[in-house]
């Protein structure tokens, strides 16, 4: 069988799907052209992918022989996964695996805009930090007593409500399907309104997939129930917020302040209106980045993809949506 990687993976990934299969691996332009990809697709059983990938329809149709698509992430919103089920095309990913490693950097955003310390690192790096700070000086708050609404209480939403019940936070959450209520009381979460997590937080978290539903959900009317004092922190998807209100809200003083590792259009740069922003803190999609988590995630990529190509469940299978 023939598999396409749109990108290298870990070599002991690498000798794993060898040892298998005939594997080609894109190793030119980052995401693989879409005519590239479309050409070589063509006579390929199984797909290797990442999130920045496209796979839609018209890639599915002229992949003839595909029968597996593993994707390296836990969002597949790149994927067009009616039209995978539509040809038999099983299509799997890596919940899990990442959790930890996510939930860890929102608490790194969350500590870091309520603490100002990335903002204090460029203070000193520019040479503005001019006098011993006073009483009144380069305040922030502590997390200690602040309610934290965390949008999307999966797998992510519930490890970030553990770790910010360790700093004293008050968690509400607000989700498509309700906790069980034992779940509740061991998180110590309380189930609210849209209309209330975005009233009543002081920091909202989001952890949501990017679906249709959540598409640019957090826009200028959203924004405007929080409170002034508050903060948006995103490590889920960038498409999920309305970067354009955003920046209006930041600059206006519509909340405090965001922290955000993932945006509408990725890489972005210093033409990003959000990177002029003072009360912002910004970092490049980097929630599953730590070497313990990616070689986790490259090798349930695998294990996904093999089972997949050799009929059986794959360990994380997407619903076709
Ligand atoms: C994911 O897994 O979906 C992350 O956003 C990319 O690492």
């Amino acid at each position: 069988m023939k598999i396409l990687l749109t990108r290298p993976l870990h070599d002991f990934a690498l000798m794993e799907l060898r040892k298998r299969y005939d594997v080609e691996v894109h190793k030119g332009k980052v995401p693989m052209p879409k005519r590239l990809l479309l050409s070589r697709i063509a006579d390929k059983d199984g797909l290797i992918c990442y999130p920045y990938d496209r796979i839609d329809a018209e890639i599915m149709a002229a992949a003839k022989k595909l029968r597996a698509i593993s994707t390296f992430s836990v969002g597949y919103d790149h994927i067009d996964t009616r039209a995978a089920a539509g040809r038999g095309i099983v299509v799997s990913y890596t919940p899990e695996v990442l959790t930890g490693a996510t939930a860890d950097l929102t608490m790194t955003l969350i500590l870091d805009i309520l603490r100002r310390a990335s903002e204090g690192d460029r203070l000193i790096r520019s040479g503005r930090w001019k006098t011993i700070l006073g009483p009144y000086e380069f305040l922030g708050s502590d997390l200690s007593g602040k309610t934290l609404g965390i949008l999307g209480m999966g797998r992510i939403g519930t490890a970030v409500a553990s770790r910010a019940r360790a700093f004293g936070m008050k968690i509400s959450y607000h989700s498509r399907s309700r906790l069980p209520a034992s779940r509740e009381k061991i998180l110590g979460a309380r189930y609210v309104t849209l209309d209330r997590l975005f009233r009543e937080s002081d920091v909202i978290s989001i952890h949501a997939p990017h679906t249709p539903e959540t598409n640019e959900m957090v826009d200028m009317k959203i924004l405007r129930k929080m409170k002034r004092s508050a903060y948006l922190v995103n490590t889920a998807r960038g498409k999920i917020i309305n970067e354009r209100d955003l920046v209006v809200a930041l600059r206006t003083g519509v909340i405090a302040g965001a922290a955000l590792d993932v945006f509408q259009m990725e890489p972005t740069g210093p033409a990003n209106p959000l990177t002029r922003l003072t009360n912002i803190l910004i970092t490049p999609h980097i929630g599953s980045a730590t070497s313990e988590t990616r070689r986790a995630m490259a090798e349930m990529a695998v294990r996904n993809l093999v089972l997949s190509l050799s009929g059986k469940k794959p360990v994380y299978q997407v619903r076709a949506g």
